[in-house]
């Protein structure tokens, strides 16, 4: 093994100190030899996973940019190839690993190509270990922390020609003050913080991204402000729990508070992303239901309606504390769209217990959820616990779930026929240039035809027919 390659360590990326972290203002840097190392190369960008990689890719490509590099669309018109992963579940790595594999074919026929991996999966060492073990056409491994390395990274393996592993297990800082090339031109993600401390027993994301810090309220309003100056109509505040906001920060500003500043800068459209039912606040639902321009739609991932299972994945809720947080934020704001995530098969889950999770979308009804056969990840207490179910039925449950969880969806839709709702304007459709898609309010899908649409608007559009996932409607 290289003596200068830094590994991850799942038991180092466990730790959690009760100091406040690091805001690091300029450790971005490109030094004067590695000015437009970039020029005259092209770069191709696979994102996997959530809106937290999503954003992460937006920084990747901002440093490349300023590097002189473009972008591409195909890798194999690419001399650098970059898959940010995730390592959520262990069918998504797979499909990354065998991706991995199929472009070792591209290396044969471009000698010169280089391949980087970096996001989620750089930071298990199982995984890193696979990559350096059997994959040797990969030339660049970076985590999740050290992003901002990546000039001095990208010269160490594409100029010095060294195969280069730079990964952190730690609990992370705030850094502030790195490039971005936002991918839309009318929505944005902001972070408004890192990392998670909930450890809930199944999920490898608190390993992966680190301790839960927040930025300073500054810092992000700042940055919305400036979004909206640039025409932006749509923020999304990212988190893995936005509910947990300036808990690390020591002083009172929580939030609510952020949530209503945001809201205050007049941007169109506010979205918050992802909410923990354990400590969404009476105020959160106030400034919700006060602030027009924030979305009446939350999603609130309930992973499972037994509050047996809840105990033991670690969630801090049980399906009573659910049920009452859904009915007192519809009762306050009716109509409001709540989408959901739903773990089936965790370790030992039993027929009644499963039930308990359909009697829990029977009720809340949800929109849309994204539903998972539970994934051992290594690491995590959850993978050491003996489970006596098997995959197949693990496989019946999830199609019984998805059964019921498209019978709601498709009543949900079937309510907006005939209704009128605003639509910003996300731009034609891909397989017909004679409509146009955008998400309303409640963040449903709807294509529609008018004339004079530009991207960007945000337009009344009527309703005429309903689809599982997909609305169509006309402009008026
Ligand atoms: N912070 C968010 C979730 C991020 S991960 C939250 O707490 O809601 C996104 C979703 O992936 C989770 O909500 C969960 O449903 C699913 N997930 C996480 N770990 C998983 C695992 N080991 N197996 C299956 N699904 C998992
Ligand atoms: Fe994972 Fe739980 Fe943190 Fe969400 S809150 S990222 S599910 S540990
Ligand atoms: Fe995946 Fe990492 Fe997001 S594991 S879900 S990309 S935080």
């Amino acid at each position: 093994m290289k003596k200068d390659w830094k590994l991850p360590s799942l038991k180092d990326a466990q730790i959690r100190t009760t100091k406040q972290s690091l805001v690091e203002r300029e450790l971005f840097d490109i030094p004067s030899h590695i000015k437009n190392m970039g020029n005259g190369r092209k770069f191709f960008l696979r994102t996997y996973g959530c809106q937290a990689n999503e954003r992460d890719s937006e920084t990747i490509a901002g440093i490349l940019y300023q590097l002189g590099f473009s972008s591409v669309k195909k890798p194999e018109d690419a001399d650098i190839i970059f898959f940010n992963t995730c390592a959520v579940r262990k069918n998504a790595e797979d499909k990354v690993i065998g991706e991995i594999g199929h472009l070792k074919v591209l290396k044969r026929t471009n000698p010169d190509l280089m391949f980087a991996v970096c996001g989620c999966m750089a930071q298990e060492e199982d995984i890193v270990n696979l990559l350096l073990k059997k994959h040797h056409h990969i030339d660049l491994i970076f985590g999740t922390h050290n992003i901002h390395r990546l000039p001095n990274l990208l010269y160490n393996a594409m100029i010095s020609k060294e195969r280069t592993v730079e990964v952190y297990s730690k609990e992370g800082e705030v850094i502030e003050n790195l490039p971005a090339k936002r991918f839309g031109k009318h929505k944005a993600w902001v972070n408004i913080m890192y990392g998670c401390d909930k450890f809930c027993t199944y999920c490898i994301v608190p390993y992966t991204r680190g301790k839960e810090r927040s930025r300073s309220a500054l810092d992000i309003l700042d940055e919305v402000a400036q979004l909206k100056k640039e025409g932006f109509k749509e923020v999304s505040l990212l988190g893995q729990n936005v509910n947990s906001y300036g808990k690390d920060l020591n002083c009172d500003y929580n939030f609510a508070n952020l949530l209503e500043d945001v809201a205050k800068i007049g941007i169109d459209r506010v979205r918050f992303t992802t909410s923990h039912p354990w400590d969404f606040t009476d105020e959160m639902i106030d400034v919700v239901a006060k602030y027009d321009n924030i979305m009446k739609y939350i999603h609130l991932p309930v992973q499972s309606g037994s509050s047996e299972i809840l105990k033991i994945m670690g969630r801090r809720y049980s399906s009573e504390d659910y049920y009452t947080l859904y009915d007192k934020i519809i009762a306050k704001m009716p109509g409001c769209a709540f989408s959901s995530d739903i773990i089936v098969g965790f370790p030992n889950e039993t027929d009644e217990q499963f039930n308990e999770t359909l009697n829990m979308v029977e009720h809340c009804k949800f929109d849309n959820v994204y539903s998972f056969i539970y994934s051992p990840r290594i690491g995590t207490p959850a993978a050491k616990m003996v489970d006596n179910v098997p995959f197949e039925v693990k496989q019946k449950r999830l199609q019984i779930l998805q059964d019921k969880i498209n019978h709601y969806s498709n009543l949900n839709n079937q309510k907006y026929v005939g209704e009128k709702v605003m639509v910003l304007v996300d731009g034609k459709s891909k397989k017909n240039d004679q409509v146009y898609s955008g998400y309303t309010q409640a963040n449903k899908l709807v294509n529609f035809t008018g004339d004079n649409i530009n991207d960007g608007d945000i337009i009344e559009v009527i309703i005429t027919e309903h689809k599982s996932w997909t609305l169509n409607g006309e402009k008026i």
